[in-house]
């Protein structure tokens, strides 16, 4: 062994690196002269067979190839690390001149924007929202709430039968019972309950078989038709606007006695007369009226104990009436040149921008 196997080595490493084009090939290049079985450490291994005079010289060339591998293996692997992140650079390029993509916001459906405007102003006077089953059986839709069998009454609701004792609720006044009859005769009862009914009506501009109602009831020791007409008061003046007045007349509903339809003053002519309120000044917006003792006693109130009222009313017309819509079935045949007239204003309103 002299030193020109040491400048083979040298040489066949030059050539070899200068071949190199990725990180990897030059690791294992590495290896292959400096790790523990490589070249330039088997030369090392062969000091102990020199003489003691050849060792120094020997070891000093080994010394200088192995320090001219490593630089250039440093050299060429920092050239080759700025080369790949340039490589990933360009590839990763974001032209950030480019318009972003555009994705259209939905609308919330009229509909529901003017029953949570409504759950809310409840909400706030401490009601709760109680859910009944638009599959309900005869007894709660019309027994439980005054309505037999045989009373002339039940021919106002043209009903889907669904068999003798199912039907598709005509209103929401079954979860009125249902809920009364869940609290176990103890007051008070604060609810208001929205949601869909159906009746037997042919489709046209003002009716649908299937529309939205919300309940309201208020169960409890000493109420009073006062309380009912504080209220809804209070409800056409947060809906309708802050002038609105309101006027109870005398009506029929078989659940409630007396019994009353609620008009607000006409929004749009202030009284005057318009089309909108068909020139006599007043709109009417919902039915109402003090529990009937018989709805009491059959939900399991002691009547002489407890009052209450009750009112129902009709999300679909309150809309029409605030927008100005004029077809009960655009808020069916969901086309969106209808809908997304609608959105939420900041306080979390409906506004239909239209008007
Ligand atoms: N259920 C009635 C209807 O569908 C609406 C109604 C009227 C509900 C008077 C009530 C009420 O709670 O007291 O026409």
């Amino acid at each position: 062994m002299d030193t020109s196997e040491i400048g083979r080595v040298k040489e066949s490493f030059d050539q070899a690196v200068a071949h190199i084009e990725d990180l990897k090939s030059l690791q294992q290049l590495k290896v292959e002269y400096l790790g523990k079985k490589g070249k330039v450490t088997g030369l090392m291994k062969e000091m102990k067979n020199l003489s003691k005079e050849e060792r120094p010289q020997f070891g000093a060339a080994v010394n200088e190839t192995r320090n001219h591998i490593t630089e250039i293996i440093g050299q060429k692997t920092q050239a080759l690390e700025a080369e790949a992140l340039e490589a990933k650079l360009s590839e990763e390029a974001i032209d950030v001149t480019l318009p972003g993509r555009d994705f259209s916001l939905g609308s919330p459906h009229p509909l529901s924007l003017i029953i949570e405007n409504i759950e809310d102003f409840f909400i706030g006077l401490g009601y709760e929202i109680a859910e009944g089953y638009e599959v309900e059986t005869d007894y709660y839709n019309f027994e439980a709430l005054n309505l037999p069998k045989s009373h002339p009454a039940r021919d106002m609701q043209d009903s889907f039968y669904i068999s003798e004792e199912m039907l598709l609720r005509t209103h929401t006044s079954p979860v009125q019972a249902r809920t009364m009859e869940s609290r176990a005769g103890k007051g008070p009862v604060k609810i208001i309950c929205p949601g869909k009914v159906y009746r037997r009506d042919s489709d046209d501009a003002t009716h649908s078989h299937q529309f939205t109602q919300i309940e309201g009831l208020v169960v409890d020791k000493n109420i009073h038709m006062s309380d009912l007409k504080g209220t809804l008061e209070l409800f056409a003046k947060e809906i309708f606007g802050e002038e609105r007045e309101i006027r109870l007349r005398p009506s029929y509903f078989p659940f409630t006695e007396p019994s009353v339809e609620v008009d607000i003053s006409c929004f749009k002519c202030k009284g005057d007369g318009c089309n909108v309120c068909k020139y006599t000044g007043w709109i009417e917006i919902l039915g109402a009226g003090m529990v009937h003792p018989n709805v009491l006693e059959m939900a399991g109130f002691d009547s002489n104990e407890y009052s209450g009222f009750a009112f129902g009313m009709g999300p679909d017309r309150i809309a029409m009436l605030k927008h100005g819509i004029e077809d009960i079935r655009h808020f069916y045949t969901n086309d969106l040149r209808f809908i997304n007239q609608f959105k939420v204003t900041e306080d979390g309103g409906a506004k239909n921008e239209s008007i």
